[in-house]
């Protein structure tokens, strides 16, 4: 066991645990966030897509001995806060196309989304099918169509 310090959703954590633990059992068994998913556990279905200091990335592949004190984790439950509202514009376009079917791997494809607009913006350019067909997200229950009409919706407020 050992200590582990860093940011989570705005507040600073420390979990006592062995380093070689994956973040997303740390998150979810630990912590008692349970938004980011248990798909594959291999960095395969992206269903646990969080933000590691504003990138998306996959916590079931990383350890949390290599987290460092000033990383900033964002999990779904702490997007909202990243925009100051109730709901990130991600979320609220996803609610206006009913995006979700079991649901499943939802979090995941907004938090995959969100970082892929944040990307595209910072490159000064607009959201191309060309982007989209780079999410690598799975959804057993095929909702990609409403997932691209979501993310194209949200971008024009984000
Ligand atoms: S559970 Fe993390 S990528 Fe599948
Ligand atoms: S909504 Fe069911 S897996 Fe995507």
């Amino acid at each position: 066991m050992a200590r582990h310090t860093f940011k989570l959703n705005g507040k600073v954590v420390t979990v006592d645990v062995h380093p070689d633990v994956r973040l997303l059992w740390v998150l979810r068994d630990l912590i008692g966030l349970t938004g980011p998913k248990y798909g594959c556990g291999i960095n395969v279905c992206k269903a646990c897509t969080s933000h590691i200091n504003g990138r998306a990335f996959n916590p079931c592949s990383v350890r949390v001995g290599d987290l460092k004190r000033n990383d900033e984790v964002t999990t779904i439950e702490g997007l909202p806060k990243t925009v100051g509202k109730r709901l990130h514009p991600m979320q609220e376009a996803w609610l206006d196309l009913d995006v979700a079917q079991c649901g499943y791997c939802q979090p995941g494809q907004i938090m995959t989304a969100v970082a892929k607009i944040k990307q595209i913006k910072a490159e000064g350019r607009s959201v191309t099918d060309a982007d989209l067909d780079e999410i690598r997200n799975v959804c057993r229950c095929g909702t990609y169509p409403r997932i691209r009409a979501a993310i194209k919706a949200a971008a024009a407020n984000m």
